[in-house]
Protein backbone atom coordinates (compact mmCIF):
# COMPACT_ATOMS: atom_id res chain seq x y z
CA UNK A 1 0.00 0.00 0.00
CA UNK A 2 1.21 3.16 -1.30
CA UNK A 3 2.36 5.99 2.33
CA UNK A 4 1.51 8.87 -0.30
CA UNK A 5 -0.28 11.04 0.78
CA UNK A 6 -2.23 14.76 -0.62
CA UNK A 7 -3.10 17.51 1.92
CA UNK A 8 -6.32 18.19 0.40
CA UNK A 9 -6.22 21.28 3.32
CA UNK A 10 -3.18 22.95 1.27
CA UNK A 11 -4.46 22.07 -2.49
CA UNK A 12 -7.97 23.02 -1.84
CA UNK A 13 -8.25 26.01 -3.99
CA UNK A 14 -6.50 24.67 -6.91
CA UNK A 15 -8.94 21.62 -6.67
CA UNK A 16 -11.41 24.00 -6.43
CA UNK A 17 -10.43 26.28 -9.38
CA UNK A 18 -9.91 23.66 -11.86
CA UNK A 19 -11.74 20.37 -11.50
CA UNK A 20 -15.06 19.64 -12.40
CA UNK A 21 -17.23 16.64 -13.11
CA UNK A 22 -16.64 13.97 -15.71
CA UNK A 23 -20.02 13.87 -17.82
CA UNK A 24 -19.84 10.26 -18.40
CA UNK A 25 -19.66 9.95 -14.33
CA UNK A 26 -22.15 12.44 -13.62
CA UNK A 27 -25.28 10.36 -16.04
CA UNK A 28 -24.25 6.98 -14.35
CA UNK A 29 -24.48 8.52 -10.64
CA UNK A 30 -27.68 10.43 -11.85
CA UNK A 31 -29.18 7.05 -13.60
CA UNK A 32 -28.36 5.56 -10.31
CA UNK A 33 -30.02 8.23 -7.63
CA UNK A 34 -33.22 7.62 -9.48
CA UNK A 35 -35.37 9.95 -7.79
CA UNK A 36 -36.03 13.07 -5.09
CA UNK A 37 -36.70 10.21 -2.39
CA UNK A 38 -33.44 8.90 -2.47
CA UNK A 39 -30.80 9.34 -0.22
CA UNK A 40 -27.42 9.35 -1.38
CA UNK A 41 -24.01 9.62 0.40
CA UNK A 42 -20.78 11.01 -1.38
CA UNK A 43 -17.82 9.59 0.99
CA UNK A 44 -15.04 11.94 -0.11
CA UNK A 45 -17.10 14.70 -1.29
CA UNK A 46 -14.28 17.16 -1.97
CA UNK A 47 -15.46 20.47 -3.21
CA UNK A 48 -19.65 19.26 -3.56
CA UNK A 49 -18.98 18.49 -7.75
CA UNK A 50 -20.52 15.39 -7.84
CA UNK A 51 -22.96 15.21 -5.05
CA UNK A 52 -23.84 18.97 -5.13
CA UNK A 53 -24.87 18.45 -9.60
CA UNK A 54 -26.71 15.37 -8.61
CA UNK A 55 -28.38 17.10 -6.64
CA UNK A 56 -29.61 20.25 -8.69
CA UNK A 57 -30.00 17.72 -11.61
CA UNK A 58 -32.28 15.04 -9.65
CA UNK A 59 -32.94 15.88 -6.08
CA UNK A 60 -32.41 13.44 -4.07
CA UNK A 61 -31.77 13.82 -0.31
CA UNK A 62 -27.84 14.30 -0.12
CA UNK A 63 -25.02 13.61 2.46
CA UNK A 64 -21.37 14.45 1.94
CA UNK A 65 -18.13 13.28 3.83
CA UNK A 66 -14.88 13.96 3.63
CA UNK A 67 -11.71 14.83 6.30
CA UNK A 68 -10.37 17.80 4.42
CA UNK A 69 -12.56 21.21 6.40
CA UNK A 70 -11.03 22.96 3.54
CA UNK A 71 -12.66 20.92 1.04
CA UNK A 72 -15.90 20.74 2.94
CA UNK A 73 -15.94 25.02 2.91
CA UNK A 74 -15.89 24.93 -0.34
CA UNK A 75 -18.83 22.30 -0.76
CA UNK A 76 -21.04 23.81 1.79
CA UNK A 77 -20.89 27.57 -0.37
CA UNK A 78 -22.14 25.45 -3.20
CA UNK A 79 -25.58 23.98 -1.23
CA UNK A 80 -27.50 24.78 1.66
CA UNK A 81 -29.48 21.69 1.69
CA UNK A 82 -26.27 19.14 1.48
CA UNK A 83 -25.13 17.64 4.38
CA UNK A 84 -21.86 17.88 5.04
CA UNK A 85 -19.85 16.34 7.53
CA UNK A 86 -16.05 16.24 8.45
CA UNK A 87 -15.01 12.36 8.52
CA UNK A 88 -13.13 9.22 7.33
CA UNK A 89 -14.27 6.50 4.57
CA UNK A 90 -13.44 3.51 7.12
CA UNK A 91 -16.47 4.92 9.58
CA UNK A 92 -19.46 6.31 8.33
CA UNK A 93 -21.18 7.64 11.39
CA UNK A 94 -24.80 7.19 9.91
CA UNK A 95 -27.73 4.55 10.48
CA UNK A 96 -27.63 1.11 9.18
CA UNK A 97 -29.15 0.77 6.05
CA UNK A 98 -30.00 4.36 5.85
CA UNK A 99 -28.67 5.16 1.75
CA UNK A 100 -30.37 4.25 -1.66
CA UNK A 101 -26.86 5.30 -2.63
CA UNK A 102 -23.19 5.22 -1.85
CA UNK A 103 -20.53 6.53 -3.90
CA UNK A 104 -17.46 7.93 -3.98
CA UNK A 105 -14.91 9.45 -7.00
CA UNK A 106 -10.90 9.64 -6.97
CA UNK A 107 -11.25 8.34 -3.61
CA UNK A 108 -10.46 4.96 -3.30
CA UNK A 109 -6.44 5.02 -3.67
CA UNK A 110 -6.55 7.57 -0.43
CA UNK A 111 -8.69 5.23 1.77
CA UNK A 112 -5.98 3.22 4.18
CA UNK A 113 -8.30 0.66 4.94
CA UNK A 114 -10.51 0.03 1.87
CA UNK A 115 -12.17 -3.28 3.50
CA UNK A 116 -13.13 -1.47 6.71
CA UNK A 117 -14.32 1.14 4.03
CA UNK A 118 -16.63 -1.41 1.88
CA UNK A 119 -18.35 -3.10 4.91
CA UNK A 120 -19.26 0.19 5.95
CA UNK A 121 -20.58 1.21 2.82
CA UNK A 122 -22.60 -1.99 2.95
CA UNK A 123 -24.18 -1.78 6.40
CA UNK A 124 -25.11 1.83 5.60
CA UNK A 125 -27.15 0.78 2.71
CA UNK A 126 -30.37 -0.27 2.45
CA UNK A 127 -31.38 -3.63 1.04
CA UNK A 128 -31.75 -3.06 -2.84
CA UNK A 129 -29.02 0.31 -2.14
CA UNK A 130 -25.80 0.39 -4.51
CA UNK A 131 -22.33 1.41 -3.84
CA UNK A 132 -20.26 2.86 -6.79
CA UNK A 133 -16.84 3.38 -6.40
CA UNK A 134 -15.45 5.32 -9.58
CA UNK A 135 -11.49 5.37 -9.93
CA UNK A 136 -8.84 4.78 -12.63
CA UNK A 137 -8.23 1.06 -14.23
CA UNK A 138 -4.76 -0.33 -14.10
CA UNK A 139 -5.31 0.12 -18.51
CA UNK A 140 -6.45 3.56 -17.57
CA UNK A 141 -3.42 4.72 -15.74
CA UNK A 142 -1.19 3.12 -18.63
CA UNK A 143 -2.79 5.42 -21.29
CA UNK A 144 -4.02 8.40 -19.50
CA UNK A 145 -3.51 11.49 -21.83
CA UNK A 146 -1.68 13.63 -21.36
CA UNK A 147 -0.55 12.67 -17.68
CA UNK A 148 1.36 9.17 -18.96
CA UNK A 149 3.03 10.79 -22.29
CA UNK A 150 4.28 13.86 -20.63
CA UNK A 151 4.88 12.79 -16.84
CA UNK A 152 5.53 9.24 -17.35
CA UNK A 153 6.86 8.69 -14.05
CA UNK A 154 2.97 9.26 -13.03
CA UNK A 155 3.07 5.66 -14.28
CA UNK A 156 4.54 3.10 -11.94
CA UNK A 157 4.08 5.51 -8.88
CA UNK A 158 -0.14 5.62 -9.68
CA UNK A 159 -0.13 1.78 -9.97
CA UNK A 160 1.51 1.84 -6.62
CA UNK A 161 -1.17 4.23 -5.54
CA UNK A 162 -4.41 2.42 -7.05
CA UNK A 163 -5.54 -0.40 -6.19
CA UNK A 164 -6.80 -2.87 -8.70
CA UNK A 165 -10.73 -3.34 -9.91
CA UNK A 166 -10.10 -7.23 -9.10
CA UNK A 167 -9.22 -6.63 -5.55
CA UNK A 168 -11.83 -4.36 -5.30
CA UNK A 169 -14.31 -6.97 -6.30
CA UNK A 170 -13.16 -9.57 -4.17
CA UNK A 171 -13.54 -6.96 -0.89
CA UNK A 172 -17.01 -6.17 -2.34
CA UNK A 173 -17.75 -9.99 -2.47
CA UNK A 174 -16.25 -10.44 1.09
CA UNK A 175 -18.70 -7.32 2.25
CA UNK A 176 -21.67 -9.16 0.96
CA UNK A 177 -22.06 -7.27 -2.39
CA UNK A 178 -23.85 -8.67 -4.94
CA UNK A 179 -24.28 -7.82 -8.96
CA UNK A 180 -20.78 -6.69 -9.04
CA UNK A 181 -20.09 -4.94 -12.54
CA UNK A 182 -18.02 -2.41 -13.90
CA UNK A 183 -17.87 0.40 -17.22
CA UNK A 184 -15.65 2.15 -18.07
CA UNK A 185 -16.97 5.85 -19.55
CA UNK A 186 -14.34 8.28 -21.62
CA UNK A 187 -14.97 11.87 -22.49
CA UNK A 188 -12.41 13.29 -25.35
CA UNK A 189 -11.48 17.16 -25.44
CA UNK A 190 -8.89 19.56 -26.71
CA UNK A 191 -6.73 21.13 -23.78
CA UNK A 192 -6.00 25.20 -24.43
CA UNK A 193 -4.71 26.20 -21.01
CA UNK A 194 -2.28 24.18 -18.84
CA UNK A 195 -2.96 26.29 -15.94
CA UNK A 196 -4.61 22.72 -13.65
CA UNK A 197 -1.43 21.42 -14.57
CA UNK A 198 0.79 24.08 -13.37
CA UNK A 199 -0.69 24.18 -10.29
CA UNK A 200 -0.60 20.86 -9.65
CA UNK A 201 -4.44 20.31 -9.24
CA UNK A 202 -4.02 16.73 -10.23
CA UNK A 203 -2.54 14.70 -7.39
CA UNK A 204 -0.60 12.37 -9.48
CA UNK A 205 1.49 15.72 -10.11
CA UNK A 206 2.20 15.21 -6.53
CA UNK A 207 4.01 11.80 -6.84
CA UNK A 208 6.89 12.07 -8.94
CA UNK A 209 9.86 14.58 -8.35
CA UNK A 210 10.22 18.27 -8.96
CA UNK A 211 12.59 17.47 -11.91
CA UNK A 212 10.46 15.26 -13.80
CA UNK A 213 7.32 17.45 -13.32
CA UNK A 214 9.53 20.38 -15.02
CA UNK A 215 10.34 17.70 -18.13
CA UNK A 216 6.44 17.65 -18.45
CA UNK A 217 5.81 20.98 -17.95
CA UNK A 218 8.26 21.75 -20.55
CA UNK A 219 6.51 19.39 -23.20
CA UNK A 220 2.88 20.21 -22.50
CA UNK A 221 4.38 23.97 -23.05
CA UNK A 222 6.00 22.69 -26.37
CA UNK A 223 3.58 20.44 -27.57
CA UNK A 224 0.55 23.60 -27.10
CA UNK A 225 2.78 25.79 -29.22
CA UNK A 226 1.89 23.07 -32.15
CA UNK A 227 -1.87 23.70 -31.20
CA UNK A 228 -4.45 22.40 -28.43
CA UNK A 229 -3.44 18.91 -27.04
CA UNK A 230 -5.69 16.17 -27.27
CA UNK A 231 -6.90 14.46 -24.12
CA UNK A 232 -9.00 11.54 -22.84
CA UNK A 233 -10.66 11.32 -19.67
CA UNK A 234 -11.22 7.82 -18.35
CA UNK A 235 -12.87 6.38 -15.27
CA UNK A 236 -14.17 2.99 -14.41
CA UNK A 237 -17.05 2.49 -12.47
CA UNK A 238 -17.23 -0.13 -10.02
CA UNK A 239 -20.89 -1.17 -9.17
CA UNK A 240 -21.98 -3.07 -6.37
CA UNK A 241 -25.52 -4.05 -4.90
CA UNK A 242 -26.82 -4.79 -1.10
CA UNK A 243 -28.96 -7.94 -1.32
CA UNK A 244 -32.78 -7.42 -0.52
CA UNK A 245 -35.98 -5.79 -2.71
CA UNK A 246 -35.17 -2.63 -4.61
CA UNK A 247 -36.15 0.73 -1.73
CA UNK A 248 -36.74 -1.46 1.38
CA UNK A 249 -34.65 0.55 4.00
CA UNK A 250 -33.79 -1.69 6.91
C1 LIG B 1 -9.30 13.66 -5.69
S1 LIG B 1 -10.32 14.32 -4.40
C2 LIG B 1 -11.94 13.91 -5.03
C3 LIG B 1 -13.01 14.87 -4.55
C4 LIG B 1 -14.38 14.65 -5.20
N1 LIG B 1 -14.85 13.28 -5.02
C5 LIG B 1 -14.35 14.98 -6.68
O1 LIG B 1 -14.31 14.04 -7.49
O2 LIG B 1 -14.33 16.16 -7.02
C6 LIG B 1 -10.08 13.13 -3.13
C7 LIG B 1 -10.85 13.47 -1.86
O3 LIG B 1 -10.78 12.33 -0.98
C8 LIG B 1 -10.71 12.82 0.35
N2 LIG B 1 -10.20 11.76 1.23
C9 LIG B 1 -8.90 11.44 1.49
N3 LIG B 1 -8.85 10.42 2.37
C10 LIG B 1 -10.12 10.07 2.67
C11 LIG B 1 -10.72 9.12 3.52
N4 LIG B 1 -9.98 8.26 4.25
N5 LIG B 1 -12.07 9.07 3.60
C12 LIG B 1 -12.84 9.90 2.86
N6 LIG B 1 -12.32 10.84 2.03
C13 LIG B 1 -10.99 10.93 1.93
C14 LIG B 1 -9.83 14.05 0.24
O4 LIG B 1 -9.95 14.92 1.35
C15 LIG B 1 -10.32 14.66 -1.08
O5 LIG B 1 -11.34 15.60 -0.87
Amino acid sequence: MSTFTVDYDQVAAEYARHRQVHPGVLRGLCEAARDVKSRVLEVGCGTGNYVVTLESLVGPACWGLDPSEEMLSRARARSGTIDFQAGHAERLDYPSGFFDLVFSVDVIHHIGDRPSYIHEAHRVLAAGGRMCTVTDSEWIIRHRQPLATCFPQTVPAELNRYPRIAVLRRMMTEAGFSQITESTVEYAYELTDIQAYRDKAYSALHVIPEDAFQRGLARMEHDLRAGPIPCVSRYTLLWGAKQGSEGERL
